[in-house]
């Protein structure tokens, strides 16, 4: 079924995330529209949906395919500053956790908060804070998840993308998993606020903990093992020198070394 707003709205069980759907047939990006609505007061909640996007963007200034039979949405939060950390474990364990509510599927996440399947991306999350005068207004999640597609018809993700039709051979309800996604969301949000935090549960999905990895970060390259994470999600990498550094959730890249 298509995730319009009033295949949404029925049997929606949440509060306020997704209360209000801003809901496009096609756009370029859902994060522009997001700000903007988020600019203008939109509520906590408010969900920027599209079946699909010209101009989809993906971190550290990449592109991100979105064509139709996946998802696209962005949601508007309005986080205290000091819960900011936890918005990258909130959306990547959301995901998980909708993945496996919709389908029999076991999704893990690729520290920060990339979802893979199989060791395959199947899911890219965006994150971003918006300030007025040093002082945060809002956040925009923007999430990006591969559904009914075939990743091998698009050579430029085919080899290190999957979809949940691709894994599962069958076509899955873009609807029910955008419910499940929504209640997932706001119900790890409400534990947030709540004073609980996610880090546990986010650190148990990490499919990278132990494994050889190459971290580039502006130019750099780093390598060692991804050794833990810290509670605010920066990732503690074993040097060869024996040395531990501390990776903090930016514009990184990380590649596992096979
Ligand atoms: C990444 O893995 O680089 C992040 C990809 C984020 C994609 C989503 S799709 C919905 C929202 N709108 C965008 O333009 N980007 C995010």
């Amino acid at each position: 079924m298509e995730p319009s707003p009033e295949n949404l709205l029925q049997n929606l069980n949440t509060h306020f995330v997704g209360r209000h759907i801003i809901y496009y047939h096609s756009l370029p990006s859902t994060m522009e529209v997001a700000r903007e609505a988020g600019w203008r007061g939109a509520a906590e909640g408010t969900v920027v949906i599209a079946e699909e996007q010209t101009a989809g963007r993906g971190r550290r200034q990449r592109s991100w395919l979105s064509p139709q039979g996946g998802i696209a949405l962005s949601l508007i939060l309005r986080p205290a500053v000091q819960h900011l950390p936890q918005m990258i474990m909130l959306a990547s364990l959301a995901v998980t956790s909708a993945i496996e509510t919709a389908t029999d599927l076991k999704a893990g996440i690729k520290w920060p908060n990339d979802v893979l399947i199989r060791g395959r991306k199947v899911c890219g999350i965006l994150i971003e804070n918006q300030l007025r005068g040093g002082i945060l207004e809002f956040t925009v999640v923007g999430i990006g998840i591969n559904v009914n597609m075939d990743p091998s018809a698009y050579p430029e993700i085919s080899e290190i993308a999957t979809s949940l039709s691709a894994e599962l051979g069958h076509q899955v309800s873009r609807s029910e998993l955008v419910k499940a996604l929504l209640v997932e969301l706001e119900r790890l949000y409400l534990d947030i606020r709540a004073g609980q935090s996610l880090y546990q549960r986010w650190r148990e999905r990490l499919v990278i903990l132990g494994q050889e990895v190459q971290v580039i970060e502006g130019g750099q390259v780093e390598q060692g093992v991804a050794e833990d994470v810290d509670g605010d999600g920066s990732l503690l990498l074993r040097c060869s020198d024996g040395s531990l550094t501390r990776i903090v959730v930016g514009d990184v890249t990380l590649r596992p070394l096979l």
